[in-house]
């Protein structure tokens, strides 16, 4: 229409011979001198978005509290590795709004995206939602446990916690909160590559059952594909950036006593300390967010499982060792412990995100959107062909989940790869839970029940049975939000299916999906049905059956179809889950504090030396109270490693316990007491120079059977460190 009412008019301005008439000149300069111009600008033409990122500190009280992830017995919290920070990314498009949040925490469940959620409607009304807000969680499994509100979870993390549920909820919201409140005009660019060693399949024999012209297709294992998305203002500086990789945050293994956020977490932190010139971590407005994706299969410890006892290997098909079963059957590496192999991963995850930022150009244009579905997942058919429905099962977990992986092997003698019951257990089962029902056997087969989940409701439920459905797409990308561990194979058919959802309708041309796994809720592992055969931990731990991916494949494809033909208002909002009032709490709370005799709070009772060089390790340990008796202890800090400036006679704080190099160690003792331990790994970087290190707690104690808390410092000797040698292993 435009094109021919501009040859109308310039056939009655100019005249049919085009004579350069006053008005005709006009005309012509006007319809296309003007456009010429405007197509030679360089500058984007597309609306920018509006884009806020923000980071909040969610590291809950770092003793006697569970870690969750591995279940081991007497993994309780001691301390701080690394603090755990909740990063958050709003994208609106003037007329939708998504936000995407990526935490340090092993999963996110159900009961914790409740309570965001409501605490996010008391605060924004209708803003954030159900539909617009996913949150996903890292998959450290050095966090803090007892933010679930279903039994199994509950079982080894002594029940639901609320010391611990409180600042992971504060620390999402606030990370929120920020984004919200610096949101401006900005640009997203994309970027892809392929990392390779930094990831190894742990069940190769699972992943060799899918058929052979489909893993003829993929030249690996595992997915070696970071995404890369680059956020930045108007004048192109770099705000934030978010990126995907698929690997377990395993790097720290199951002996482990600090809160640490892993591999993931570590990538995370060098990008930030990077952007933000060097401030303390925690701090500075550049947040660099390392998501989980399909991880499923995906372990970090490279070097591969071994027999701790003999040095070697495993056997193949069920992970044991000849002597010590399979709780010796361990993967290590690339370090030489868990401490260097995080580094190595998480430093290899850096070094490829900040690469494809760098050079991201391919600017991310177009719509908002956001989908999302509560769905009964028990309950779902699926027609596979024309002539075969299938259906998902109640939940339950075979005999190999309780053999654990070469990531952290199970204490009994269970092995992966279990396809028939073992009388012993089966027999302890049904003298304490009950017998799985005949449907559930049948409907899980090959998988022989260990806990048949779906029919164990006491006190509470074992397992969700309502899980999150769930995607936000902005211009090209889709973000699908995956309710746990799916595999690598089965991560690769859902992205394939939800591309081909939304290109049903054409206005998705070349569309990047990425999985983001860990989020909404957690149904532990989700393989291909082929996977599922073998029953390795993953399969054993496919709670609704065999057909589960079938299942996810046809509610995420719905969603993605919904989305490309803007129906999304008309999908079912589907059956809410339940929010369980007061949840058992086993947890006992932190008992009064002792010092030895003749000594306070915060004394010193091993002093550091008076030289260091640097590679050396800086030691001292103080007489503590518990750190729970610290209460919300986010954005603050237990430790601190202060250089001396001579010149103002003053003291500069150059780590906190939020630092890579800073180890704070929590020792608890007979008769209530207990004692602190700060280790500064003094690294090369270091200025020479005047140090000291101080520890910040509270102890208990009770007056008239109320507890008092007072607040206490300690500080070691001033000590020096010099130049020296530093042999270094980088
Ligand atoms: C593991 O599999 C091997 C055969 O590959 C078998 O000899 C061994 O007994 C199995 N171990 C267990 C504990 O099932
Ligand atoms: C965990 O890592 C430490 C070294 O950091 C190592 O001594 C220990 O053997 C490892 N344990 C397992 C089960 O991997
Ligand atoms: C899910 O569906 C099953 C089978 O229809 C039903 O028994 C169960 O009550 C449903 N669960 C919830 C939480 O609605
Ligand atoms: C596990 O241990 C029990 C008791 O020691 C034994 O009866 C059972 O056969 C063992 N199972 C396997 C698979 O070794
Ligand atoms: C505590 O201090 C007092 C007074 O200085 C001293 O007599 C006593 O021996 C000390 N006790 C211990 C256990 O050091
Ligand atoms: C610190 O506490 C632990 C646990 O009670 C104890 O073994 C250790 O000796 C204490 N350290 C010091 C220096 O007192």
């Amino acid at each position: 229409m435009a094109k021919l009412s501009k040859d109308v008019l310039l056939k009655v301005a100019c005249g049919f011979t085009v004579v350069m008439t006053s008005l005709c000149v006009a005309l012509v300069l006007l319809l296309f001198v003007h456009k010429t111009e405007t197509a030679v600008q360089p500058t984007p033409e597309s609306e920018p978005y509006l884009i806020g990122v923000g980071r909040a500190d969610c590291t809950g009280p770092p003793a006697d509290i569970p870690l969750m992830g591995y279940a081991t017995s007497g993994q309780t919290a001691a301390g701080i590795h690394t603090r755990l920070y909740s990063r958050a990314f709003i994208i609106d498009d003037s007329k939708q709004r998504v936000v995407f949040v990526t935490v340090d925490v092993g999963m996110i469940s159900q009961r914790l995206r409740l309570e965001v959620m409501q605490a996010l409607k008391e605060k924004y009304g209708d803003v954030y939602r159900q539909d617009n807000v996913i949150l996903s969680g890292t998959h450290t499994h050095c966090g803090l446990g007892g933010y679930f509100q279903y039994t199994l979870f509950m079982l080894s993390t002594s029940g639901y916690i609320k010391e611990s549920v409180q600042p992971l909820v504060n620390g999402i919201v606030k990370s929120i909160d920020i984004a919200h409140s610096t949101m401006r005009p900005g640009r997203i660019y994309q970027g892809h590559g392929q990392l390779e060693e930094s990831s190894l399949n742990r069940s190769p024999h699972s992943y060799l059952n899918n058929p052979e012209e489909e893993r003829q297709r993929y030249k690996w294992n595992t997915d070696k594909d970071v995404t890369v998305l680059k956020f930045t203002d108007l004048d192109g500086d770099g705000i934030g950036m978010l990126s995907w990789f698929a690997v377990h945050a395993v790097s720290m293994n199951y002996t482990n006593r600090m809160v640490s956020s892993d591999n993931m977490g570590y990538a995370s932190y060098l990008m930030e300390q990077d952007k933000n010139g060097g401030q303390l971590p925690g701090q500075g407005r550049f947040v660099a967010g390392f998501s989980s994706s399909n991880l499923g299969d995906v372990s970090p410890n490279i070097k591969g499982p071994h027999c701790t006892n003999t040095g070697l290997p495993c056997d193949y098909l069920n992970s044991s060792c000849p002597v010590g079963g399979t709780k010796v059957c361990t993967a290590f590496g690339p370090g030489e412990d868990m401490f260097e192999s995080t580094r190595i991963i998480g430093d290899n995850v850096y070094r490829k995100a900040k690469e494809l930022y760098a050079s991201a150009v391919e600017e991310v244009t177009g719509f908002v959107n956001a989908a999302h579905q509560w769905v009964n997942m028990t309950d779902v058919s699926v027609e596979i062909d024309s002539t075969r429905t299938v259906r998902t099962c109640k939940p339950a977990l075979g005999h190999s989940f309780a053999a654990g992986t070469t990531d952290g092997g199970g204490d009994l003698n269970f092995t992966q790869g279990a396809v028939e019951g073992d009388p012993f257990w089966d027999g302890i089962r049904d003298a304490i839970l009950g017998e799985p029902s005949k449907e559930t056997q049948d409907c899980q087969h090959p998988k022989p029940i260990l806990f048949s989940t779906g029919e164990m409701t006491f006190p509470l439920p074992w397992h969700p049975e309502i899980i999150d459905i769930q995607m936000i797409t902005f211009g090209s990308v889709a973000i699908v939000a995956v309710p746990g561990e799916i595999t690598t194979m089965a991560g690769r058919r859902l992205r394939e299916a939800v591309k081909k959802g939304l290109q049903s309708e054409g206005e998705f041309g070349n569309v990047q999906v990425v999985i983001a796994g860990l989020s909404n809720v957690y149904t532990h592992y989700i393989t291909t049905y082929e996977e599922y055969q073998v029953q390795r931990y993953e399969g054993a731990s496919t709670i609704f059956g065999p057909h589960t991916l079938s299942a996810y494949l046809q509610k995420f494809s719905g969603l993605a179809k919904a989305i490309a033909q803007g129906r999304v208002s008309e999908l079912p909002a589907g059956p809410e889950p339940p929010f369980f009032n007061n949840p058992p709490n086993l947890m006992t709370s932190a008992g009064a504090d002792k010092s030895p005799v003749n000594t306070s709070f915060g004394d010193v009772l091993e002093q550091v030396l008076p030289l260091y060089r640097k590679g050396d390790v800086a030691s001292v340990t103080f007489v503590a109270g518990n750190p729970r008796h610290s209460g919300d202890m986010r954005d603050k800090t237990f430790v601190t490693v202060e250089i001396h400036d001579n010149l103002t006679d003053t003291w500069e704080v150059v780590h906190t316990d939020a630092s890579w190099e800073t180890r704070f160690h929590w020792l608890k003792g007979e008769s209530s007491l207990s004692n602190t331990t700060v280790e500064w790994y003094i690294p090369s970087t270091a200025r020479s120079g005047t140090y000291r290190i101080r520890h910040f707690g509270h102890s208990m104690k009770r007056v008239n059977w109320k507890p008092v808390i007072t607040a206490y410092e300690g500080t070691s000797d001033v000590f020096k460190v010099t130049a020296g040698y530093y042999f270094s292993k980088n």
